[in-house]
């Protein structure tokens, strides 16, 4: 059973089909109208959202398919207790595909190997949001016609955004992407995706905190939200969350046709002078996310048409319950008979990754 809980569950060839199949759904509106007719999206949202959940419901009835579901956790049987696993189960007997956002990492994950029917990861707390790289990586290819050589400046909150780790991972997979990573110290990317995603890639990227300086070399500028939500301590929250604002006056640094994309919602880094700027596509990105949710969902279906069978978790060469995750937003906090499951790094050196939120460990 195909789920997408990571962007790299998709090869390059698969993003492409998806692309494909976006633009003919824009081109062809009618042609989909009755795809998913008789089918049922469960959305299931354990965290507030407007645009990817709303996002997912339009797509669904574009399809002619039907949607259910809940947009808060206090309306769901989680808040009597219920597990991310069960619920799953109980959810594969009522609908034909999930779309899960939750604030812990990796509940989608244990949500697609106890579901019945696939599962899309629709954010899972400050690790991944691959359905808002989908929409990322439609609006970067209507605006530039190809990922290849692009440089990609990412703006704001790098540790806790899970759009920019996303889609990080997705640009690794291109030829010749640079990366300009534009934050205060305190809100880096994290290092697992600097050393396994950008470094092992071989990705040519620079870090600094003056965005203006950054502007001139850019062909896109991701920006994003200081993730309050994420903050343990929200004296440092209301310290850095404005740390960066584009203005018109930083535009004048930018190339004619940079363009600025934002997975919204915009608090104030965008100020809204520049929606009327020409290069300012976080608009476009929304339109092209129903889009790219509805190819999803599509190739998720026909996929699950195919093969009814649930994949069991990989065991070969990783630990099982030999360390503890220690990271308190991780998905084995709260689902105390899960498997304490771990991918090595560097297994001389007893270093080792969670499978579920990708926290490193050291095995003593
Ligand atoms: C993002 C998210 O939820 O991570 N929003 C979205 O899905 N478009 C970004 C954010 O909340 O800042």
């Amino acid at each position: 059973m195909r789920s997408l809980i990571s962007i790299l569950d998709f090869s390059v060839l698969e993003l492409d089909g998806l692309l494909k199949t976006a633009k003919d759904i824009i081109a062809n509106p009618a042609k989909y109208a009755e795809k998913c007719k008789g089918k049922k999206l469960a959305t299931l949202f354990f965290e507030p959202s407007t645009r990817t959940r709303l996002s997912f419901e339009a797509a669904m009835y574009e399809l002619g398919g039907n949607v259910i579901g809940f947009s808060s956790a206090g309306s769901s049987s989680a808040s009597k207790g219920e597990s991310v696993a069960d619920t799953a189960k109980v959810i594969s007997c009522y609908a034909d595909i999930i779309a899960m956002r939750h604030p812990l990492e990796g509940a989608p994950y244990v949500a697609s190997r106890n579901a019945s029917i696939p599962v899309i990861n629709a954010g899972d707390g400050g690790h991944n949001h691959p359905t808002q790289t989908l929409a990322d990586l439609l609006t970067i290819y209507r605006e530039k016609g190809g990922f290849d050589g692009l440089t990609v400046g990412f703006c704001g909150d790098l540790k806790y955004g899970r759009t920019v780790h996303s889609l990080i991972e997705a640009l690794s997979r291109y030829k010749n992407v640079k990366i300009v990573l534009i934050s205060p110290d305190e809100l880096k990317l994290p290092s697992y995706i600097k050393r396994d995603v950008i470094e092992k890639h071989g990705m040519a990227f620079e870090e600094t905190k003056d965005l203006e300086s950054a502007m001139a070399k850019l062909d896109v500028l991701y920006m994003t939200r200081v993730q309050r939500e994420r903050f343990a301590d929200l004296d440092q929250y209301e310290r850095l969350k404005d740390s960066y604002i584009l203005t018109a006056e930083k535009m004048k640094k930018a190339a004619e046709n940079m363009i600025v994309l934002h997975p919204l919602p915009r608090v104030n880094e965008i100020s809204v002078k520049i929606d009327e700027d020409k290069r300012a596509k976080y608009f476009e990105q929304v339109a092209n996310g129903k889009y790219m949710r509805m190819a999803l969902i599509l190739k998720l279906l026909e996929e699950a048409e195919k093969s009814k069978a649930r994949e069991a978790v990989d065991l070969k060469g990783r630990l099982l319950n030999k360390l503890v995750c220690k990271n308190p937003r991780c998905i084995t906090t709260t689902e105390q008979e899960l498997d304490q499951i771990f991918r090595p790094v560097d297994e001389a050196a007893g270093v080792y990754r969670c499978i579920y939120c990708e926290r490193k460990e050291t095995l003593n």
